[in-house]
């Protein structure tokens, strides 16, 4: 038997050049695949993958200096109200009460809703109060910028502006200007050098935040990040993005309508069911400190379908109107339109208003809307919604001075909700006076009004029928 001694030749060393390498990575989630494909195996959005060079991922780029060694909690000093107030109290609520120091808030909105405004018009309060402020633009010149400082008045020697789109250059520029507040206009702009994608792709946003944000929580300074929103809504970049952040606030409102509502989705360091209000005007963004008023102004009167109902947004109950119409179908399926509220919540509560109410209204087309472009979320506001749909079905206006709210079950119920006194308060201010609302509650009412009982005549109902009875 031979031995056939396999002689192997070492394999030549390469003398292939390092080739670009690319990577196709997804914008909505960052998931990263070596070939295309059209839907992301990650989140399943379709056509989110688009091609990037592949990079080396360098972290820990730390330019500032902060003590991370392990503490006993016990010795860290923090003080809740080591806050900075913008003296714009509608923002300052919904951060929490007044910007935390050290932390990155994110604000996305469609285009031109007025982000940049807001912020601009923001910190120029924090520096007519003596606070240093680097307002980062990487969309608008210093001269853009400039003129929209004039149109909102704003003029201060603390305020610098700074037109950059790189990353390194704004952490040096940070560094010898020292200031207590960065604004980076908008993060989609920004890009660092130590990576070859292009600017607004995922792993940009997500390099240059993170190390923002890094060195920002390093030296205490505060960091606001504006971010662009995608085709449905939610903010560009990775959803990782949002949890960088600590605090992250949306900027809406409906094109065509002058009110912008600031919202929270996140908030490390307050409520995220606080909203604060505004209107656009010539000079920029006012506050709107009672919103009932502002939603209620144009409301027409003794109309079918219209009704105000009671929401509460954060801490405060704001009243708004909903309005419906129902009108026969013509031809084929019913239609449903809405406009602010949850589609499915509407489908739902017509079809208890047809078994439960009585109303044959299921085969009619519905048109249903929250004025004033705000989107209502509360369960309250159910019965407001039947009761609205019932009237234009009857074509009986509801009395303009009532106020109506309760959630709603399956059954026809009218159930308890939270916050009862604070909602019947603010109805009373804006001179209501009558207030139908679930049993549940009118039981356990106790401070009302200002002399401790409501000038309003208040209506426990238990059901949806019981509702009717009442007011039709
Ligand atoms: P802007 O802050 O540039 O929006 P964003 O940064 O979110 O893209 O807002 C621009 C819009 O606001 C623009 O349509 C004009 C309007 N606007 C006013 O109505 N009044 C003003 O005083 C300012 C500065 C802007
Ligand atoms: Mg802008």
């Amino acid at each position: 038997m031979s031995i056939i001694k396999l002689n192997k030749t070492p394999s030549k060393p390469s003398i292939i050049m390092a080739k670009t390498k690319s990577v196709y990575t997804c914008q909505s989630c960052g998931f990263k695949s070596p070939k295309w494909l059209g839907k992301c195996p990650d989140c399943n959005q379709w056509n989110s993958l688009v091609e990037e060079i592949a990079f080396e991922e360098r972290r820990g780029l730390q330019v500032f200096e902060g003590d991370y060694s392990p503490q006993p909690i016990t010795t860290l000093e923090a003080r809740e109200d080591d806050r900075l107030k913008t003296g714009i109290q509608e923002l300052d609520r919904v951060l929490g009460g007044g910007i935390v120091l050290g932390s990155a808030t994110l604000i996305g909105g469609d285009p031109g809703i007025g982000k940049s405004t807001l912020l601009l018009q923001a910190v120029a309060r924090l520096a007519n109060n003596g606070i240093k402020v680097l307002y980062v633009s990487g969309e608008e010149s210093p001269k853009q910028t400039k003129i929209r400082g004039e149109r909102l008045g704003v003029t201060s020697e603390n305020l610098f502006i700074y037109a950059e789109n790189t990353m390194e250059r704004i952490l040096d520029s940070v560094k010898r200007l020292k200031p207590n507040v960065l604004v980076i206009d908008s993060i989609q702009t920004m890009y660092t050098q130590t990576l070859e994608s292009s600017p607004g792709s995922v792993s940009q946003v997500r390099e240059t935040s993170s190390q923002l944000i890094f060195n920002a929580k390093a030296i205490d300074m505060p960091i606001f990040l504006v971010g662009h929103v995608t085709k449905d809504g939610s903010i560009a970049g990775p959803r990782v993005l949002e949890h960088m952040v600590d605090t992250v606030l949306y900027f809406e409102g409906e094109r065509g309508h002058h009110f912008r509502i600031l919202r929270a989705v996140k908030n490390r360091y307050g409520s995220i069911m606080e909203i604060g209000v505004f209107e656009m005007r010539d000079k920029g963004l006012a506050e709107v400190i009672n919103p009932s008023e502002l939603f209620l102004a144009e409301r027409p009167q003794n109309a079918s379908g219209s009704v105000v109902v009671s929401s509460l947004e954060g801490t405060r109950p704001i009243l708004v109107e909903i309005q419906s119409l129902v009108c026969p179908t013509i031809f084929g399926i019913p239609k449903r339109t809405v406009v602010g509220i949850d589609y499915n919540r509407v489908a739902l509560l017509t079809a208890v208003l047809e078994k439960k109410g009585g109303l044959n209204i299921q085969n009619h087309d519905i048109f249903l809307k929250v004025t004033g472009g705000i989107r209502l979320e509360e369960p309250a506001i159910d019965l407001g919604i039947i009761a609205s749909l019932a009237s234009n079905f009857l074509d009986k206006p509801v009395p303009p001075k009532t106020i109506v709210f309760g959630e709603v079950g399956l059954t026809g119920e009218v159930r308890g909700i939270s916050q009862a006194e604070p909602r019947i308060n603010e109805a009373e201010k804006l001179g209501f006076d009558r207030c139908i609302l679930p049993k549940d509650n009118l039981s356990k009412i106790k401070n009302v009004g200002a002399n401790g009982s409501s000038p309003l005549q208040l209506v426990g109902v238990t059901s949806v029928k019981e509702m009717m009875d009442v007011l039709f």
